[in-house]
Parts: C-alpha cells; structure tokens; sequence
C-alpha cells in the first residue's frame, strides 16, 4: 500500500477553545513557534507524504495561506538581511503540495472524509490525520500505521489507552491482540457512556485507510451526535474484509484541551536550548509549592 496522500479536517468550529478561536482557526493556534497544524502536517511529510487535502470551510483559509508563500513578507525579511527568517518561512510553504475541498456543511468527522472522495478513490490507500491531535515520537504517528497497513494489506487505525473517566470523549474499540500492541478489530463505539465501554483503548485521531471506507460512508445512517461517524463507517470495515488497530508509541497532546495544549506549548520549549533554562526560571515561582 503507497500512501502519498493525507485528508486532514479542519472545518469543526473549535467551541472547545473560545474565545480564542472566535476569529482564528483553532488548527492556527500556536504551539510554541508553530500554529499547531503544521506540526500534523510534518508529521505527514515525515512519513513519505506529499500531497495534503485540507477538507475547510470560508473561515479557514488562513491555513491555506500559511503553507502557501508571502511574497510580501519574503521581500521585507530580504531587505532586512534577515535570511535565517526568510529561509523558514519558504520552507513552510514548500513542504506539501495543498488541496482544499470545501465542506459546505457541517455533517461530522465521516461527511468529512467522504468530501475527498473524488481525490483519493484513485489510490491504494490515503491516510486521515485529525488536526487537534498532535503526537510525537521515535517515529511519526501515521508512519506506525503506513508500516502495519504496507505488510497486512488491511486498513490501519491508531489507538492508545485512555482513563476510564475519559472513554466518552473518544471513539473506543475491542478486538483480539494479534501481535503486541496490534489488534483486529471487533467492535467500535463512539463516544460510550463510560460504564459502557468496550475497553479503554480509544481511536486517536490516526487512520489509514482504503477507499472502500467511501461505499460505507455513503451508506451509514448519522449516529452520534447526529453526525456522519467515521467510527460507524470503521464498523461496516472490520465486519467485512477487516480492520486492524494499532497501539501507537509516543505522546499526544489534544489541543481542544487547554491543560493539554498549554502542557504542548511548554514541552516545545524546552526542546529548545536557547529558551529551556529561562522558561524553567519563569514557572519556578509560579508554582505553589515551590
Ligand atoms: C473524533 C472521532 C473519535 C476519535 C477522536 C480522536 O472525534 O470521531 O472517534 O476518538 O476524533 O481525536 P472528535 O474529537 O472529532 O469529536
């Protein structure tokens, strides 16, 4: 299976981070230097793939726009010498080949993919990145699931296990350990009660997929929420020829969650040399018992 290609949804309406994102995409955040869906998209790039389809909608343009380039703001950086920054920003806008479809309607995670269809039903295989979920790791999230979904030929999704107080949040599956950390799976709820939940190990936003998915999509009635469920979608796939989940290696941070991407910001930083030991010195004292 050749993925070259990722659907990444960024049409929810980020309720999750008002009033931050009153005015800006909720992908368009920063984390640390970067707006957080750049990180996703690296990690895409990092995984052998080239082409990202942003699924948008008419107040999101601003990310098609980060990774496009700003001539503007390129010849301002080239008259101030500031080639470092120049350098930076070009690279951005040259990292993937973009495609935006517009979802005109807001039907769910599932209505999303079903948008790319056109794009990808060519393809062995695409992959679907979530853009709130940001993981990293030894090796990118998705490239775990390329790996696995390459040698068993089946659809891949990632996985990781959650508290039980937070099972409602995620979509939860259940399925036979095949080989450590790899399951096939049986049954797939999204967002149970949590005294209903079938295990702990819930659905991260991580999937490769093959482009039966869109038979049944088209086919499923809304479920939670009264969305298209990609969840429900998975369902009918591992009813029929299979599915497969994968325990991913790593950590993620969920951005819609302030302590989470607060806890993102900070971890970025002090990846930095340069900003790690000032950033300690400034949270020392605010923490109460320092
Ligand atoms: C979506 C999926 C859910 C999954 C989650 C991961 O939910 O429907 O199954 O667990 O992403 O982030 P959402 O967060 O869009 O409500």
């Amino acid at each position: 299976m050749n993925i070259r290609k990722v659907i990444i949804p960024v049409a929810g309406w980020g309720t999750r981070s008002l009033p931050a994102t009153k005015n800006i995409p909720k992908e368009m955040l920063p984390v640390y230097n970067k707006p957080a869906v750049q990180y996703v998209v690296e990690e895409a790039i990092n995984s052998g793939i080239n082409d990202v389809i942003f699924i948008t909608n008419r107040d999101k343009s601003s990310i098609e726009d980060h990774f496009d380039y700003n001539l503007q703001l390129e010849a301002v950086l080239e008259r101030a010498g500031k080639q470092e920054q120049l350098a930076l920003i070009r690279q951005v806008a040259e990292m993937a080949n973009c495609i935006s479809i517009r979802q005109k309607k807001q039907l769910g995670l599932g209505h999303a993919v079903l948008c790319a269809k056109d794009v990808v039903r060519a393809d062995d295989g695409f992959a679907v990145m979530v853009g709130d979920d940001l993981l990293f790791g030894m090796n990118p999230g998705i490239q775990q699931l390329i790996n696995v979904a390459a040698s068993e030929r089946l659809p891949v999704i990632g996985v990781m296990e959650v508290p039980q107080e937070r099972v409602n949040r995620y979509g939860i599956i259940s399925g036979e350990e095949v080989s450590p950390g790899i399951y096939r799976v049986h049954k797939l709820v999204e967002k149970p009660k949590v005294n209903e939940a079938p295990s702990r190990l819930a659905i991260i936003g991580r999937y490769v997929l093959t482009p039966e998915i869109f038979g049944h999509l088209e086919k499923i009635q809304p479920g939670h929420g009264g969305e298209i469920q990609l969840t429900d979608a998975l369902q009918c796939q591992a009813d029929g020829k299979g599915l497969l989940a994968v325990k991913i290696r790593g950590m993620r941070f969920d951005t819609g969650d302030w302590a989470e991407y607060l806890t993102a910001n900070i971890y970025f930083a002090l990846q930095e040399e340069e900003l790690r030991y000032d950033l300690i010195r400034h949270l020392k004292p605010l923490l109460p018992w320092d």
